[in-house]
């Protein structure tokens, strides 16, 4: 949802904020804009990707050491020039960029509509830079003292970067709710909303929290502020991640490296976790938490988009082998429907980016109930890993592809580690059946490079798939999840609707659907639900319907009466999931650079969706 850079320093800021706002594009890819300053205040817009950005200001002035960028993913108004940010107060004194919704825009607005201000945009943006003008003009207080003042008018949330003509040696931001990571170079500082374009230029970051105001002066440095005006120390952390991840590595996009990264992602996502020889599993999370775990009598996990879908398999899996109840929840519904949660419950919250708003957003509402909360995120650092109470990192490195892959995968990773663990501490599966499930995860990576073979085989099928209007994709079991996630990767980056559907639930209205135009993608890798798979298969047959059946290698039922076998490596079922959906992961991908969709950036959707 909208992406941030910012520079101060040294250096030329051009490149470095063009750069960054490339590595951000995955947040929002509808329009961008810089500007920069250097006695003057230059500002550019332009709808489209950064790439347009550029090549519309190719011979415009662009010197400076002071600036900010942003890429937008509109809100408030369409995509175009004029709503493109930075935004700018009258007398282009001062500018800013901002990720966030400030939702009381409306009240602000008419408000300072009727002080005699002029907008020219629709975004709620706007607002902002027009109320701190109109502080700094009324107050003569310096620039991080008005965006203070300014913010505690506010409803909303805000990850904002601010500058002044007037004050040049400084850049002023804040956030709340929405992320603001600040590098920290060699008298240099590089703000966005995420480390990405930091990496390359130094390690050492400092994440905003929620409702804090920082200003960094080219001399004197960073310093931080709460709304209520008090001083905060700067906690300066390291980042981890490698500058190679966040590259392309030779593939042609960022979801292919990704799917193919998964036999790696995996293994770093349990490594060090899984002890076979002590046959244990070690969860550093779950320090001081053992008791609260092992004490709750239900679970409830929260989680939006594909980390939800993770979530359904966490069901399956806690509650197969740990014996637990476990609630999956949208987290949008749960945050807004009065849920009764109980203190002794444990709310598990699934985030990809740790940024999601609506996940945020319930974290608090069960913090608020006493709950223990537990996050699973990727992204080191993010709102979400700060806000709960324990949690396990995946591990799954940058991901960059707004369709979520690796991510996926990692989090199936570790929310098989919880639930082994659970089943541990409640002895709820003996120490033979603990062996041969911790062993098998280990073999899981392997089994992930078997399947990522049946990509030509994939190829094949998508051509002749590629046109059609609708597919459909049935699960049963632990493979209900990974029908509704196939479907899912296929609508989100070919635009092809897609359903998916518990097989059995196919006769209480998807079967009407059925003949000979639709594809049925059948997930058929879990056991316990083969035989009541190939009879669904049967139904779709009867009606003329293409089978795409994805079955393990032995398992030779399916041969004679799909269309189409894609075989995968046979793994125990409970973590079947992860295998199973390598090949809607390949089959998303191959239909859609066919159809020539934007793989990586698909029209309407952002990666980081910090926006309710
Ligand atoms: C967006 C992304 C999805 C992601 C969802 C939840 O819709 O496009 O890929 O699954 O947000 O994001 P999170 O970061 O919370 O996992």
């Amino acid at each position: 949802m909208c992406g941030i850079v910012a520079y101060i320093g040294k250096r030329e800021a051009y490149p470095i904020l063009i750069s960054g706002l490339k590595r951000l594009e995955y947040r929002g890819y509808d329009s961008a804009g810089v500007a920069l300053l250097n006695g003057h205040l230059n500002i550019y817009k332009k709808a489209g990707k950064v790439a347009d950005l550029e090549a519309h200001i190719a011979d415009s002035n662009v010197e400076g050491s002071i600036g900010i960028g942003h890429t937008r993913w509109a809100t408030h108004g369409p995509p175009n020039d004029v709503n493109a940010h930075p935004h700018c107060s009258e007398g282009n004194k001062l500018t800013l960029v901002h990720n966030g919704i400030i939702e009381n825009y409306d009240t602000i607005k008419k408000e300072l509509i009727a002080r005699g201000h002029t907008f020219i945009s629709d975004t709620d943006t706007e607002v902002l830079v027009h109320l701190i003008d109109e502080i700094q003009e009324n107050s003569k207080v310096p620039l991080e003292e008005a965006v203070r003042l300014t913010l505690t008018q506010v409803i909303g949330a805000y990850a904002i970067v601010v500058i002044s003509k007037d004050e040049p040696d400084k850049i002023v931001c804040a956030r709340k709710s929405s992320p603001l990571v600040v590098g920290i170079g060699k008298e240099e500082y590089i703000i966005a909303s995420d480390a990405t374009p930091i990496i390359e230029h130094t390690r050492r970051v400092v994440y905003l929290d929620d409702e804090e105001v920082a200003v960094i002066h080219k001399d004197s440095g960073l310093q931080i502020k709460d709304l209520e005006n008090t001083y905060k120390t700067p906690y300066v952390q390291e980042l981890e991640w490698q500058l190679e991840k966040l590259e392309k590595g030779g593939y042609e996009h960022f979801m292919l490296k990704e799917i193919n990264e998964q036999p790696q992602s995996i293994l770093d996502s349990f490594r060090g976790r899984i002890d076979i020889e002590n046959n244990q599993i070690i969860l550093g999370g779950l320090n001081g938490y053992e008791e609260a775990f092992a004490n709750a009598k239900r679970i409830i996990i929260v989680a939006c988009g594909t980390s939800w879908h993770a979530g359904l398999v966490g069901e399956y899996l806690i509650e197969d082998i740990a014996r637990i109840p476990v609630e999956v929840e949208y987290a949008s519904e749960f945050r807004y429907r009065n849920p009764v949660i109980y203190e002794d419950d444990i709310v598990i919250a699934i985030s990809q980016s740790g940024e999601t708003a609506d996940t945020l957003a319930a974290i608090k509402l069960a913090k608020q109930k006493g709950a223990t909360i537990f996050g699973i995120c990727n992204v080191v650092g993010s709102t979400i890993s700060r806000e709960t109470d324990t949690g396990c990192y995946t591990h799954a490195g940058p991901e960059i592809g707004v369709a979520s892959t690796k991510a996926f995968t990692a989090q199936l990773t570790v929310l098989s580690l919880l639930a082994l663990y659970m089943a541990k501490q409640r002895a709820t599966i003996t120490d033979d059946e603990f062996q041969v499930l911790i062993k098998e995860l280990n073999e899981v990576p392997e089994y992930i490079k078997e399947s990522l073979k049946c990509e030509e085989q994939i190829i094949e099928i998508s051509k002749q798939y590629m046109d059609v209007s609708n597919f459909l994709y049935l699960g049963r079991g632990y493979n209900f999840p990974v029908a509704l996630e196939g479907a899912l990767k296929l609508k989100e980056i070919s635009y092809i609707h897609a359903e998916g559907y518990p097989a059995a639930e196919m006769k209480h209205g998807p079967i009407a659907l059925i003949d000979k135009n639709m594809p049925v993608v059948v997930v058929g890798t879990n056991k316990s639900a083969y035989e009541k798979i190939i009879s669904n298969v049967q139904e779709v047959k009867a009606r003329d319907g293409q089978i795409i059946a994805i079955t393990n290698e032995g398992d030779d039922e399916l041969d004679s009466i799909a269309d189409h076998v894609i075989k995968v490596p046979k793994c125990l079922e409970q973590f079947s999931p992860m295998i199973a959906t390598i090949p809607l992961q390949l089959l998303a991908y191959h239909i859609a650079v066919l159809r020539e969709c934007n793989v990586d950036q698909p029209r309407n959707l952002a990666k980081s969706v910090t926006v309710e």
